[in-house]
């Protein structure tokens, strides 16, 4: 079962899963009404529709050899998870995920009971031991990522891909420097701003015909920090890339001044609004961790409310906000003070709080 949102290159494999019949819904209903029409079937196959998108190797042949006439759950213990760029092993789960029915009459599919709750319904039977699945985890359960893909082992992406003859690099996504690349071309934008510029790593690889770095330390073209940059700055930017100080607050700041310094049809990209662990975004990079996005998240939160810009995070190279400068079109309202933010709040609800896409197209063309 595949729904409207599933990527391109999942449905292509889904091809390889003759004899099954591989349908489209978009609604609870919607399978309802599927079920009705095959009310005469032998058996309905039914993957976990809520686990995302699932390729699965073996998994119709596997189904087939091991259904029977009584009613009971066919659980895939062991597969890979994919997300954000990164694959890991997921093992020896007895229930979850990709617990299947073959159904016989009554049907009682996965999606009617909680998963904890299968064994209430029918005996769970573990028919593989090997991975034997892989799911895709993509936009609309983006939130699984974090949480799945810390589970296990982690695998390498090309020999996933070999193995479950994925042929192209599902969803290659933008990084910053594409990013911001694409856009200066695509609309001719000649003005480039960057704060905090560290070893020039982006800066360097930007083309546009007037560049300045803002950084009180390395890099760049200007030795101070931004709030003394703005604080003198008349010059206007199509292009202002925010990648200084990741303290909430600080980056509030910078947005704020950029605003003011952004041309009409300009852009403005905010580096590290995702982070994929708690430890990501402490206050101060933790040794335990070489990465640090701080807590930029929380104020790409606040800025979702601000009725007169348009923001959005494209899910990619730790998260590059996009802010556009227009109506909003997708307010978000916080209901407590940014500071009662906490990384549990940020894993129930990063996903609509920052508004995060896995491809800016749908909010705004380059
Ligand atoms: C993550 S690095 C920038 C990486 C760079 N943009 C890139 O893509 O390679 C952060 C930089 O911000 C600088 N920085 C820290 N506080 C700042 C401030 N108040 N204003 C501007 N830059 C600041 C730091 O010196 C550091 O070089």
């Amino acid at each position: 079962m595949v729904s409207p949102s599933t990527p391109e290159w999942v449905r292509e494999c889904s091809k390889d899963w003759a004899p099954a019949e591989v349908v489209e819904f978009e609604s609870h209903e919607g399978i309802s009404a599927f079920l009705e029409r095959e009310a005469n079937a032998d058996r309905v196959l039914c993957s976990r529709i809520d686990s995302d998108d699932a390729v699965a190797e073996t998994y119709v042949e596997e189904l087939q050899k091991s259904a029977t006439k009584d009613q009971e759950w066919l659980v895939f213990p062991n597969g890979i998870v994919w997300g954000n760029g990164r694959c890991c092993e997921l093992q020896g789960q007895p229930q979850n995920p990709f617990p299947t029915l073959v159904d016989i009459r009554p049907f009682v599919g996965p999606y009617c009971v909680q998963h904890n709750a299968l064994q209430d319904f029918a005996p769970i039977r573990r028919v593989s031991n090997r991975p034997a699945w892989l799911i895709h985890v993509h936009e609309n359960n983006i939130l699984n990522s974090p949480y799945l893909l810390d589970r296990g082992p982690e695998v390498s992406t090309s020999e996933v891909a070999a193995r479950f003859h994925i042929d192209r690099k599902p969803e290659k996504r933008m990084k910053r420097v594409e990013l911001i690349n694409t856009l200066i071309e695509r609309n001719s934008f000649r003005n480039y701003l960057e704060i905090g510029c560290a070893k020039n790593k982006t800066f360097n690889q930007v083309q546009a015909a007037n560049k300045v770095g803002v950084d009180p330390i390395s890099g760049g073209t200007v030795r101070k920090t931004s709030d003394e940059f703005f604080a003198q700055s008349k010059e206007t930017f199509d292009v202002i890339f925010i990648d200084g100080l990741h303290h909430w607050e600080q980056v509030l700041r910078d947005v704020e001044n950029g605003l003011a310094a952004l041309s009409p049809k300009g852009v403005m990209i905010l580096h590290d609004c995702l982070p994929s662990k708690e430890v990501h975004q402490l206050r101060e990079p933790s040794p335990q961790s070489r990465a640090w996005t701080g807590d930029v998240w929380k104020a790409v939160v606040e800025l979702r409310g601000w009725p007169h810009i348009d923001v959005a995070v494209l899910n990619s190279d730790w998260g590059l906000g996009v802010i556009l400068n227009r109506p909003n079109t997708a307010p978000f309202t916080l209901d407590k003070k940014i500071e009662d933010l906490d990384w549990n709040w940020f894993q129930l609800n990063s996903q609509t709080a920052l508004r995060v896409v896995d491809q800016l197209d749908s909010f705004c063309p380059l």
